[in-house]
């Protein structure tokens, strides 16, 4: 009798630690730290909808709020438009249109043209 019960716990024990080792891998995939430029890109959207979305549509299938404003789908995919000359752009605050009355950090621009990137059509 008193062995039943001690098997019947090492097994019951066994299929627990199963469980939770299993549970330990699952957990891992989960929360697999992102990348970098994942990190970045998510970064950019938080801020293009902090700091951009009063004018321009950030995210496809929007419409700017402000008509004047392009979308940031239309500036991802004008020809010879890079994350270089989008973070230039974007570094020196000067140049933008008057409308634009703001400033962004260095950190930000980076971050904000990682974003818009993600945008551009597959086929160009
Ligand atoms: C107050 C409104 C406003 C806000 C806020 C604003 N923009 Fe703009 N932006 C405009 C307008 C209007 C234009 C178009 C001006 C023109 O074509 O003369 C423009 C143009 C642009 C262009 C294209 C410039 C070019 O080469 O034609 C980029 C890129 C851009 N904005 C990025 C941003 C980013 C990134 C943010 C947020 C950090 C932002 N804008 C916030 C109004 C705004």
């Amino acid at each position: 009798m008193l062995a039943e019960v001690m098997i019947a716990r090492m097994i019951s024990s066994l299929f627990l630690l199963m469980a939770a080792s299993c549970q330990t891998s699952y957990d891992d995939g989960v929360k697999a730290p992102l990348s970098e430029a994942t990190q970045m890109q998510s970064r950019g959207e938080f801020l293009a909808e902090a700091l951009c979305s009063g004018c321009h549509a950030i995210a496809d299938g929007e419409v700017s709020p402000n008509p004047e404003a392009p979308t940031f789908v239309e500036i991802s995919d004008r020809d010879g438009l890079t994350r270089e000359t989008l973070g230039d752009f974007l570094h020196d605050s000067y140049n933008f249109p008057g409308q634009m009355n703001l400033e962004v950090s260095d950190e930000d621009a980076d971050a904000i043209a990682a974003y818009i990137l993600t945008l551009r059509s597959a086929d160009d």
